[in-house]
């Protein structure tokens, strides 16, 4: 679905983003600009700017930033079309009509009535919990220490002994069993209509928006199977969901911790780790991972300590790991899973094994090193092999060292026959590892700084471009958007020269110009150079045009290495002399 870009803009310039932060986070002003707390970090004293000027938010703890659309696909993630909407109807703008195919309507027709007969049974599995005549299941739930709020949250449920109840109420309520079959609630064979679940505990499913889109069962006691889950439909995609989510996506707490099962997100929950989410009775997917990363770069995991428990955290650890992730894995033993540990020994333990959990990395070779008889020197010899070839899986030299340390560190190995070996495997690994391997790391390292200080310099000067009127022209002549070499940035330069010259400076524009939020977030970035404080009239004068130099040598160094003909050459000397002369004055 495509809004027309006027449209956009109509509505981002209708929607002030003071007016539309100020809802989610409190807000003072400092100078021109509004600070608060950062909503999409943890921190004690506000880094979080809001400028009305350059109508965009920007973070300079956690570098989040963007427009007002962003703010909203971040705060409440939404998706483009939705934070676009909301603001739409907020500020008065009518959205023209979205025009869908026969087979779309029926689709969504469907997805809607799924939505309503899962919301349904899920208020008559709560009422039969409680209010019903059969109280086992809330027994059962009392019993593994559940309080009635918490039962309340997670709108917990109980199924009744009859394998029909849900069946009868809901075609009572009006409801054909095209529908009913669609919503995987309810069978049908040759043998009859029964419910899926009967005579079971029951744990809705929430999506963000905190509608029901599937559920969990349990047996009572020690039936099998222990847990049966819905059955995949229109709405619910096991793969795409996590339960817990809809609490855990606005915690506070930096990072997100992954369990196996339902009572172990509803306990930790309980205890107050409002950032536990669990699979929904399937593996660890990269779709998980994904969904994960949108709210933290952190992650804890408290899989069960038995045997399968210990394979699925190996399992889930590299999925985790390509996401982006940083994890570690906290130790419950001698407890098998969140639920009885925090039962047993209770928050303040849970916490302290929070505090010392173990390095996925750490964790992930000291299951290794189970795997071999380390006082065997062939056995020893394998390990060491094994080692190094997990090791060479960093592609990021600065990283691999920093692990390999670690890990003949705690594995007691010798560094140097460690770093023989790594060499060694790499040798057998592709030509990419190898150059990874043997390229000098002092020189890449000198290279990226100075690459780092080259970029810093045109965000800077792109910052002061938007921030201060009287610079664009006393440096029209002199700098473009072709100053600008990395592709991203001079994507941004070249929109916002576009409006300097005009006359039409509006950056927030901008970043709706870009489609995903991490690039959005991104440019967001680049028009937020953090600069040093209060700076005389003197100093920025003298900032501005080394700024200007470094940018504009820059460039033409690129240009000289790339240059192919004469004309072209004598005109970079022609420039590179002009540039030596120049100097700009403010005022
Ligand atoms: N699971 C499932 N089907 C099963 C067993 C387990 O879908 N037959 C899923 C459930 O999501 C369950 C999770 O795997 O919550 C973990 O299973 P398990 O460790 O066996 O159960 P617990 O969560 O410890 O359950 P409980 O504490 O209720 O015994
Ligand atoms: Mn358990």
């Amino acid at each position: 679905m495509y809004y027309p870009d006027d449209l956009i803009e109509e509505i981002r310039i209708r929607s002030d983003i003071v007016d539309i932060i100020s809802g989610y986070v409190k807000l003072q002003k400092q100078g021109s600009s509004y600070f608060g707390l950062c909503p999409f970090h943890n921190e004690k004293s506000p880094s979080f700017s809001v400028s009305p000027g350059k109508q965009m938010y920007y973070c300079f703890g956690c570098g989040e930033g963007g427009n007002v659309f962003t703010f909203l696909m971040r705060y409440e993630n939404d998706t483009f079309p939705e934070a676009v909407s909301i603001l739409a109807q907020r500020a008065g703008v009518e959205l023209p009509e979205v025009e869908y195919t026969a087979e779309e309507k029926k689709n969504n027709d469907l997805k809607a009535m799924i939505l309503q007969v899962n919301k349904e049974a899920a208020k008559f599995f709560f009422h039969q919990l409680k209010s019903g005549s059969d109280k086992s299941g809330y027994e059962y739930f009392k019993g593994r220490g559940l309080t009635d709020e918490t039962m309340v949250k997670f709108g917990l449920g109980y199924s009744l002994k009859y394998s029909d109840s849900l069946y009868r109420y809901l075609k009572e309520k009006g409801y054909n069993d095209e529908v009913l079959k669609e919503t995987g609630l309810i069978k049908y064979s040759e043998k009859g209509v029964y419910d899926a679940f009967w005579n079971r505990v029951m744990y809705p499913i929430m999506d963000n928006n905190n509608r029901v889109i599937g559920f969990g069962g349990r047996v009572l006691g020690d039936g099998k199977p222990k847990y049966i889950n819905s059955q995949e439909t229109k709405v619910f995609d096991k793969s795409r969901n996590l339960y817990g989510l809809n609490f855990a996506r606005i915690t506070r707490r930096p990072d997100f911790i992954i369990c196996e099962g339902y009572m172990d997100v509803i306990a930790l929950h309980q205890a107050g780790f409002n950032n536990a989410v669990a699979a929904l009775g399937t593996a660890f997917t990269s779709q998980h991972a994904a969904l994960i990363k949108r709210y933290t770069d952190n992650v804890l995991l408290t899989f069960d300590s038995d045997g399968a428990g210990v394979k699925a955290a190996l399992r889930a650890i590299p999925i985790l790991r390509n996401a982006g992730l940083s994890i570690k894995v906290i130790n419950m033993k001698p407890y098998k899973d969140p639920d009885e540990f925090i039962k047993n020994l209770g928050t303040d333990e849970f916490e302290k094994r929070i505090d010392t959990a173990e390095n996925a990395f750490l964790y992930e070779i000291r299951m290794l090193q189970k795997e071999y008889d380390i006082k065997d020197p062939d056995g020893r010899t394998r390990f060491y092999n094994e080692t190094a070839k997990k090791l060479l899986a960093f592609s990021d030299e600065i990283e691999r060292n920093v692990y390999l340390d670690s890990v003949c560190d705690e594995f007691m190995i010798p560094k140097e026959s460690m770093e023989k070996l790594v060499y060694k495997q790499s040798l057998t690994y592709s030509g990419e590892k190898n150059e990874v391997l043997q390229t000098d790391s002092e020189r890449i390292n000198k290279e990226s700084l100075k690459d780092e200080g080259m970029k810093q310099s045109q965000k800077i000067l792109l910052t002061w471009l938007i921030e201060d009127d009287r610079i664009y022209p006393k440096i029209a002549d002199i700098i473009s958007e072709n100053d600008f070499i990395d592709s991203f940035y001079h994507k941004v330069a070249e929109m916002l020269f576009e409006q300097l010259r005009t006359g039409n400076l509006n950056p927030a524009g901008i970043l709706s110009r870009f489609e995903s939020e991490e690039e959005q977030r991104k440019a967001a970035g680049l028009f937020h150079a953090s600069l040093s404080g209060n700076m005389s009239p003197q100093e920025k004068e003298k900032a501005l045009n080394e700024t200007i130099q470094k940018v504009k040598k820059n460039s033409l160094d690129y240009a000289g290495r790339n240059a192919s003909d004469v004309n072209t050459l004598q005109w970079i000397i022609k420039e590179q002399a002009r540039l030596q002369n120049m100097h700009v004055l403010l005022d």
